[in-house]
């Protein structure tokens, strides 16, 4: 089968040998698979020594085969994989044997994948199959930073810095549907008026002065995940006793701060990864309650693995990219 692999510092797209599912497992034909920036981080976490391993974290395809013991899925089902390993129930931290996929198993830019029978839930049937092709890491982790650690509730304001990224299209929308006003940045007119048109109530240039863009604005949480570049200016625009999470730092991970700014205006930090399986359900419920589409942005073919990738470096996106198998 085909599949897009990094093996010893290089990128390829190659035929490897088609997996066999093997006892609790499932064999899935994927139809198409969502890109996440963790597909540009994987190569560098793996270093240069590692047999192929195959990218990705997202997909939706068609069972193909069943392993032994699996009576939970028949051929033909047509599934979404949720790429957060064995974190099953709600709980503040997962399990000790958590991973996500496409580190160290196999991922999902491949024409199949052999996956446990637990990883698979049902293609909501309300999604194309593009759609369900990326209702995994994005939507997962931006449903747990949003209600579990957000909390968020009709009435407040969300601010959410990096409106282009795959997740923040997902947290404009989840934020909108419960009656949140929800403030963006980008970097990218074009990107502002893409983060409007699909809800969001302000849309303000990353490289403007927030303090006095947002002064007539009371900010009950902030979303962060672009790291060095805007933490400090999330936290100064973030009303006194409010809430930051954190979820990503595309940008750089360490940040300076003034502690005694932050304990004196009784701010909470709350750190955030992914979600339960618990999470994931409820995600796609939400969805469905709202009929929440993901905001797509281009797809590509597995043969153009790489150009793919280099469009996801660059951040020319708005929303989610895929391929389509
Ligand atoms: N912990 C987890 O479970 C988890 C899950 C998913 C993602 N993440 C992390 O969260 C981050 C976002 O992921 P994603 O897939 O949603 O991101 P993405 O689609 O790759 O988007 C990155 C965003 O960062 C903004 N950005 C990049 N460089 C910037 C700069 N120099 N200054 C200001 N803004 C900048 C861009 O905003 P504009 O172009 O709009 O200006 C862009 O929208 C990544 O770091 C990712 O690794 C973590």
């Amino acid at each position: 089968m085909k599949a897009v692999v990094f093996e010893k510092g290089q990128l390829l797209v190659k035929d490897v040998p088609t997996p066999k599912p093997k006892e609790g497992e499932v064999l899935v034909a994927i139809k198409a698979a969502g890109l996440n920036r963790r597909d540009l981080y994987t190569p560098g976490r793996l270093g240069n020594d590692r047999e192929a391993l195959i990218l990705g974290s997202d997909a939706t395809g068609v069972v193909e085969e069943l392993g032994v013991g699996v009576s939970n899925w028949k051929i033909g089902d047509e599934v979404i994989i949720n790429p957060s390993l064995r974190w099953y129930e709600q709980s503040d931290i997962p399990p000790e044997d958590f991973e996500i996929l496409s580190l160290p198993d196999n991922g999902t830019f491949a024409e199949k994948i052999a996956i446990s029978a637990e990883q698979l839930e049902p293609k909501p049937a309300f999604l194309s199959v593009e759609e369900a092709a990326v209702i995994g890491i994005s939507p997962l982790t931006g449903y747990r930073a949003l209600f579990t650690k957000g909390q968020i509730k009709a009435g407040q304001t969300v601010f959410i810095p990096g409106a282009g990224s795959g997740v923040a299209t997902f947290l404009i929308q989840m934020a909108k549907n419960v009656g949140a006003k929800v403030l963006v940045t980008s970097r990218s007119e074009e990107k502002r008026q893409a983060a409007l048109k699909i809800g969001a109530d302000r849309a303000i240039d990353t490289n403007s002065d927030w303090t006095k863009e947002l002064e007539d604005e009371t900010i009950d949480l902030v979303i962060e995940s672009v790291g060095r570049a805007t933490f400090n200016r999330s936290l100064a625009v973030l009303k006194k006793g409010g809430k930051i999470v954190v979820f990503g730092a595309t940008t750089e991970d360490v940040v300076d701060f003034d502690l005694r700014q932050f304990f004196y205006g009784q701010y909470t930090l709350l750190g955030s990864t992914l979600g339960s399986r618990e999470e994931f359900r409820a995600c796609i419920e939400h969805m469905e309650k709202y009929n929440t589409h993901p905001v797509l942005d281009r797809s590509f073919k597995l043969d153009d693995a790489q150009a793919a990738l280099d469009y996801l470096k660059e951040n020319h996106q708005f929303g989610k990219i895929i391929f389509t198998i």
